[in-house]
């Protein structure tokens, strides 16, 4: 429920800091560090995009990747001036963390803020119980925990990512910078079967994000709960509009990962020739290229694009998500902004390199997807639907006018056995459908039969229509599914699923 008196911004603590200047401060660059007003992104400064910088990479040896991660809130840059935001190990995103299907991945989480917090290995077909993907789990300011998460031999390969799920502060913490990519990587022969040779990858965790005048992290009103908070900032690995370049010719693999709490990105590659290899666990046999790619909160894609001379702002193109069907009582149209953003801009310029001479190929793009399950016969059906309404206290965001319920069990599944979910989406704006644990394989998306296989972990269920999914339950556990727009799920747009 959103709207009840008291259900204040928990723990968002703003500073009062000198302020440098006036509005000459929006000009002055980056030698200019310091605390400024951070306004939306139209308003700052076209030409201070940066390079693009990646996030630290750690890999796991022999095995085993055993990583610590700090959250914790600090002065850290963000686009370009110091803000006050939260992070992992002090940065925005945390570490890129790699590993191969069979590697155990231990993370030490050790929370510095001044809330409870938890760790979710979104994505990744591993274990939620006991130290594995267990989300019931809070750890407490002051304290840490030992996660421990056994990626099976035949895990999809592609880019998942890991974020707090402490249910009602989920969204102030990835809003307020709690994210980062993981990678499974490919087989180590995918090159010579029927992969790319790529010039190089990179990794880019798309986030928003927005500011008060002191630099602090601006906390959600109604409205924003309500439609779900969209950040005046868009940032791409915490940079605002940075540079990529390269030379026509050279094919790039970009990981792709929408780490916004809510907004959807539909990205725009201009002229540049882009194909959409795999999306959140395999890869798509037909690609649509030339059409924007559309990511939905949580969402991830694996791209080759292959550079074309010239200098390309890739854009995120306007995304209609519906709205509250409460404009009126709001006072206004409260479907979120729609404008284009700007999100990085690619230089492409120098000699022309020939695709059969790539230098220092770095990876074939050849991810291994999920098991294909449309010859499989569905042991039931489900439908869960997706609803809000407006009562006393304010609006409500439920499964079936159900609020989450820490203590309810919501789905009860046999162990072993697939089952086809039809989710519905009764209200007047679109949710994102998330599943942890287990892949679904997209039967409809809402627009009649998928032919080729396509396995999401967050699909979009458009407002009034109904998405079917296949998923094989294999292995068991008590975890949730719910709204991937974090403030709806933080107002109880989330059920739990066991499996036994
Ligand atoms: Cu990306 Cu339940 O979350
Ligand atoms: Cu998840
Ligand atoms: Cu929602």
């Amino acid at each position: 429920m959103i709207g009840e008196p008291g259900q204040q911004e928990p723990g968002l603590t703003r500073r009062e800091v000198l302020r440098l200047g006036g509005v000459g401060v929006l000009a002055a660059g980056a030698g200019a560090a310091g605390w400024w007003r951070f306004g939306p992104q139209s308003e700052l400064d076209p030409r201070t995009g940066a390079a693009l910088v990646e996030p630290a990479v750690l890999s796991s040896e022999s095995g085993v990747l055993d990583v610590r991660l700090v959250a914790s809130r600090g002065e850290r840059p963000v686009a370009g001036r110091r803000a006050n935001v939260l992070g992992y190990n002090d940065g925005l995103p945390g570490p890129t963390l790699r590993v191969r299907p069979g590697d155990t991945l231990r993370i030490e989480l050790v929370n510095q803020l001044d809330q409870p917090t938890n760790l979710h290995v979104h994505g990744l077909h591993v274990s939620p119980e006991d130290n594995g993907d267990n989300v019931f789990l809070a750890v407490h300011p002051g304290e840490s925990f030992q996660y421990e998460h056994r990626v099976p031999e035949d895990h999809p390969s592609g880019v998942f990512w890991y974020h707090p799920h402490h249910h009602g502060n989920v969204a102030d913490q990835v809003f307020g910078g709690l994210y980062g990519a993981i990678v499974v990587e490919d087989p180590p022969d995918s090159a010579g079967g029927a992969g790319v040779e790529v010039t190089r990858e990179r990794m880019l965790v798309v986030s928003d994000i927005s500011f008060d005048e002191s630099g602090s992290i601006r906390g959600a009103s109604m409205q924003d709960r309500m439609m779900g908070r969209e950040g005046e900032l868009v940032l791409v690995n915490g940079q605002v509009r940075p540079v990529l370049e390269a030379r026509p010719g050279e094919r790039e693999r970009w990981r792709v990962v929408n780490a916004c709490a809510s907004r959807y990105l539909a990205i725009d590659f201009g002229d540049q020739q882009v194909e959409l290899v795999a999306r959140d666990l395999g890869p798509l046999t037909a690609s649509d290229e030339g059409d924007a790619v559309v990511l939905a909160p949580g969402n991830r894609a694996d791209i080759v694009l292959t550079a074309v001379s010239g200098s390309t702002t890739v854009q995120l193109a306007p995304v209609d998500r519906g709205g509250s069907g409460m404009g009126g009582m709001m006072g206004g149209d409260d479907a979120p902004a729609t404008d284009a953003v700007d999100l990085l801009t690619f230089e492409v310029a120098g000699t022309v390199v020939r695709s059969e001479r790539l230098p220092n190929s770095v990876s074939a793009p050849y991810p291994v997807p999920a098991p294909d399950l449309r010859r499989q016969e569905p042991l039931r059906s489900r439908e869960l639907v997706f609803e809000t309404g407006m009562g006393m206290g304010g609006m409500s965001f439920t499964f079936g006018g159900r609020e989450y319920d820490h203590d309810r069990i919501d789905q009860e599944v046999d162990l072993g056995t697939v089952e086809d979910w039809t989710i519905r989406n009764d209200s007047s704006m679109d949710h994102p459908f998330h599943l942890h644990v287990w892949p679904m394989q997209v039967l409809d998306a809402g627009n009649g039969p998928v032919e080729d296989p396509m396995w999401l972990d967050v699909v979009n269920v458009p407002a009034r229509g109904a998405v079917t999914v296949r998923v094989a339950f294999d292995r068991p556990g008590r975890t949730v599914y719910h709204c991937h727009i974090l403030d709806h799920e933080d107002a109880g747009m989330m059920g739990i699923v066991r499996v036994q």
